[in-house]
Parts: C-alpha cells; sequence; structure tokens
C-alpha cells in the first residue's frame, strides 16, 4: 500500500491501536491556561502555575489510573512540567502505561465573512512545534476546531473548520504524532436531534474528504467527535439508546473502518449521561474501538473533591478512577448505574 506517512507509518499505526484499547480511553486535560482558570475559580482557587500543577500532579498519579486510560492529552506547559515531586509529569504517565498527548492548536478567533462563528488557528510553526514535542515524549496529538448550529453553520465556516483539521493530521504524522481529529458540534441551542444529525453528516463529509485530499493515513488517526444528541435547549431529551443509534448511523455512514478509534467528547454531557451512553453504543460489535476522551466528564467530581486542599488528595483520586472505570465498563458495552 502507499501511504504517505512516511518515516512514522508504523509507529502511528501502533500508537493509535494501543490508544484504542480495549477497555481503555482517554484523559483530556488539556485546558488551556484560560480554561482551567475558570476550573480552579469553581473551587476557590488562584490560576497560578503552582496550583496547576498541583491539580494535574493529582491526575496523573492516581494510582491504577493506567488501567482505564490509555492516553493523556496535556496542554503545553504540562508536558514540560514537572510534578509537585518533581518528577516529569511525563514520566509519570508512561510508568503508568499513559501515552501523552498534545494540544496544538491555538485556539479560535472570529471567522471574518461568517455568520459570526469561528475558526481555528495554529497552522504556522506547526510542524516545527509537532517535531519538538514528540521530543519531548508526546506520541499523539489533538487540534479542537468548532461549529455552531445554531449561528448556521456556514458552507464557509464548515470548510474552513476541515480543511484546517486535514492540514493539521498531515503535519503531525509527518512528525510521528497521531493526530486526533475534532471538530466539536457545540451543543448550545434549540434544535432537535435530526438537525445535529444533519449538520454532523455534512461536517464529517468534508472533513474526510480533505483528510483524504491531504494524504492522510486513517489508521493513524483518532476521532474526536461529539455524540448526536438534541441542542442543549431543546425541550424535548433523548434517551441513551436514541443518542446511540443516531450517533452509530452517522459514523456508519461517514467513518472508514480504516480508523482505529472513535473517543467521543463529553461536551457538557454530565457524568453519568456521558457514560451511559457511550456504553450504548457498545451493546453491539462496532467496525471501530468506540471509547471516550472526555475532559468534564471524568474530571467534574474529582476536581470538586479536591477543592485544593491536600489533605483530599486521595479521595479525589479514588473519585477520578470511580469514573475511569465506569468509562472503561462502558467501552466493554457493561457498565450499569
Ligand atoms: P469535554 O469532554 O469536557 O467536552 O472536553 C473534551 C475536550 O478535550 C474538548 O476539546
Amino acid at each position: 500500500f502507499t501511504v504517505r506517512a512516511g518515516a512514522y507509518s508504523d509507529e502511528l499505526v501502533k500508537t493509535a491501536k494501543t490508544i484504542a484499547s480495549p477497555g481503555r480511553g482517554i484523559l483530556a486535560m488539556d485546558e488551556s491556561n484560560a480554561t482551567c482558570g475558570k476550573r480552579l475559580a469553581s473551587i476557590g482557587l488562584e490560576n497560578t502555575e503552582a496550583n496547576r500543577q498541583a491539580y494535574r500532579t493529582l491526575l496523573v498519579s492516581a494510582p491504577g489510573l493506567g488501567q482505564y486510560i490509555s492516553g493523556a492529552i496535556l496542554f503545553e506547559e504540562t508536558l514540560y512540567q514537572s510534578t509537585t515531586d518533581g518528577k516529569k509529569m511525563v514520566d509519570v504517565l508512561v510508568e503508568q502505561k499513559i501515552a501523552p498527548g498534545i494540544k496544538v492548536d491555538k485556539g479560535l478567533v472570529p471567522l471574518t465573512g461568517s455568520n459570526d462563528e469561528s475558526w481555528c488557528q495554529g497552522l504556522d510553526g506547526l510542524a516545527s512545534r509537532c517535531a519538538a514535542y514528540y521530543q519531548q515524549g508526546a506520541r499523539f496529538a489533538k487540534w479542537r476546531t468548532v461549529v455552531s448550529i445554531p449561528n448556521g453553520p456556514s458552507a464557509l465556516a464548515v470548510k474552513e473548520a476541515a480543511w484546517g483539521l486535514a492540514r493539521y493530521a498531515a503535519i503531525a504524522q509527518d512528525n510521528g504524532l497521531v493526530p486526533i481529529v475534532e471538530p466539536e458540534i457545540l451543543l448550545d441551542g434549540e434544535h432537535g436531534i435530526d438537525r445535529t444529525f444533519e449538520v454532523a453528516q455534512k461536517v464529517w463529509a468534508e472533513v474526510f474528504f480533505y483528510l483524504a485530499e491531504n494524504n492522510v493515513m486513517f489508521e493513524g488517526i483518532l476521532l474526536k467527535p461529539s455524540m448526536v444528541t438534541p441542542g442543549a435547549e431543546c425541550k424535548e431529551k433523548a434517551t441513551p439508546e436514541q443518542v446511540a443509534e443516531y450517533t452509530l448511523k452517522l459514523l456508519h455512514r461517514r467513518i472508514p473502518p480504516a480508523v482505529p478509534g472513535i473517543m467521543f467528547l463529553s461536551g457538557g454531557q454530565s457524568e453519568v449521561e456521558a457514560t451511559q451512553n457511550l456504553n450504548a453504543m457498545n451493546q453491539s460489535p462496532n467496525p471501530w474501538h468506540v471509547s471516550f476522551s472526555y475532559a468534564r466528564a471524568l474530571q467534574n467530581t474529582c476536581l470538586k473533591t479536591w477543592g485544593g486542599r491536600p489533605e483530599n488528595v486521595k479521595a479525589a483520586q479514588d473519585v477520578l478512577l470511580v469514573r475511569a472505570k465506569a468509562n472503561s465498563l462502558a467501552q466493554l458495552g457493561k457498565y450499569s448505574a
């Protein structure tokens, strides 16, 4: 076969398969400093480097985490940071058999000429940053762009999102990092589940069109989609079975089986909802590993339990393990509340 991923192609396939291994998923802990500040403010803590370090030390060193978590996405600060006891965060993850990943996009800015939509920056200098992140121990990357249903989405915004993801994915693969492709379709809005489905079909069609055009090797990528749900402000709610039915229909229509793993974001769902929805999707065999890459749905209770107090670290780690284990069971289709 001809694949363009060059020197790294075998390694990319192996990395992607390891991350997409049975009963495991991704811990997203790559909040930018601004977002991390909001999380810390919710427990009354200042957004200092020391507080971010204390919290992330708690996460990466939770005993036994690697049984349920195969990869952890880090913000750049954490990739180069040590734990509070002076070990490199990256080394602690590797000891736990968790692959270190890195958020490489530079965030969202207004998309001129659109309907108040945004685009994602970060392609300039991306190749050299990816090479440096690989040197530092990262083995996969994430690029998150967003699509808003209430604001359109305009054809321009969808095309820009898809093209940016495809350029990023090609560059990440060239530098040994498995790209997580994340066009987040935001939950906000009053629309019903059929409208989300329609938009998701359009978005993923374009994403795969441009991934192919950029010669991205599908065996060496991971996807991070939003589940197909009604808008957050929609009066009609969907059951986990409905979410699973719509989401799997979307995946079957749009995602080639060459892609090893589908790692969903939680996007503002509650911890239990995110677990139940994932479990519903794993009630029958799928062509891809269908799993999680949650930030809030793994961390919310953990963060609250910690509350910034050293004496609560163990209890907070226990809570993180409870969520990680529940989602691991959901990946295997064996979760019950
Ligand atoms: P949530 O699971 O909190 O949506 O975050 C996942 C993520 O990394 C979004 O980019």
